[in-house]
Parts: structure tokens; sequence; C-alpha cells
């Protein structure tokens, strides 16, 4: 296993930031893991094969869940945009695009207008994690 998932030195990192780092290695792997067996999936004939598969992607969807539920309880700010964002019926990129615009605004979402063509990667990092 290879330490890849880390940018800077990992003895100069605080330790907080390399669980984080972990957390978001996990993230990526788990879904990769679960595009790998829609992939098997698709192509795969046998059924009991194919149910051990289907077994096992529920297992991975259930790892990127976890991670990400970690990651969002670690920065609330991010927690503000995946709750516009996730779970509303409706289009995907407005309900990005008016989530952004609240938390940067510090408004309610109230499904109108962007904050112009910033991706809001500035204030967010800016905002408490
Ligand atoms: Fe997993």
């Amino acid at each position: 296993m290879g330490f890849d998932q880390y940018h800077e030195p990992p003895e100069e990192l605080p330790a907080e930031t390399r669980t984080f780092a972990r957390l978001c290695a996990s993230l990526t792997e788990e879904a990769e893991a679960i595009g790998w067996y829609e992939q098997r999936l698709a192509v795969e004939p046998n059924p009991l094969a194919r149910a051990v598969m289907q077994n096992a992607v529920g297992e991975e969807f259930k790892h990127f869940s976890m991670d990400l539920e970690y990651l969002l309880r670690r920065t609330p700010v991010w927690r503000e945009v995946a709750e516009r964002v996730l779970f509303q019926p409706g289009d995907i990129v407005e309900h990005g695009e008016a989530a952004e615009a609240a938390v940067e605004g510090g408004e309610d979402d109230d499904g109108g207008g962007s904050a112009g063509d910033s991706l809001g990667i500035g204030s967010l990092k800016g905002r408490e994690r």
C-alpha cells in the first residue's frame, strides 16, 4: 500500500489532516470499486457470480456513504451545500448552483441564480471546517 494520498510530507501534516486525507482516499477507492462492479455486472452472465457481485457493490456503496458522511461532518459548509443538492427532486445542476449561491451569500435557497461565474472555492475555503 502506498502513501500517495499525501501531497505534502506526511510527517509535517497534522494528524487531523492525515485522517482527512485517508477518508478522501477511501471515498475515491469506494467510488472506483462501485464503477468496476458496475462494469463487471454489465458483462457477467453467471447468475451466482452476479449475485455475489451485486452484494459486493452494495457494500461498496455503503462504505462510500459512510466516508462521505465523515467528510461532511468534518466540514459543515460542505454539509450545507450537500443538504441543498442531495435527495432533492429536480435539476441537479440548478440545485448545485443555488446551493453555492446560498452558502456564499448566507441566503436561503430560493432556487434562483448563481454567484456569477464563481465556483465558490475561495469562499468555501474561508468557511469553518
Ligand atoms: Fe469498500
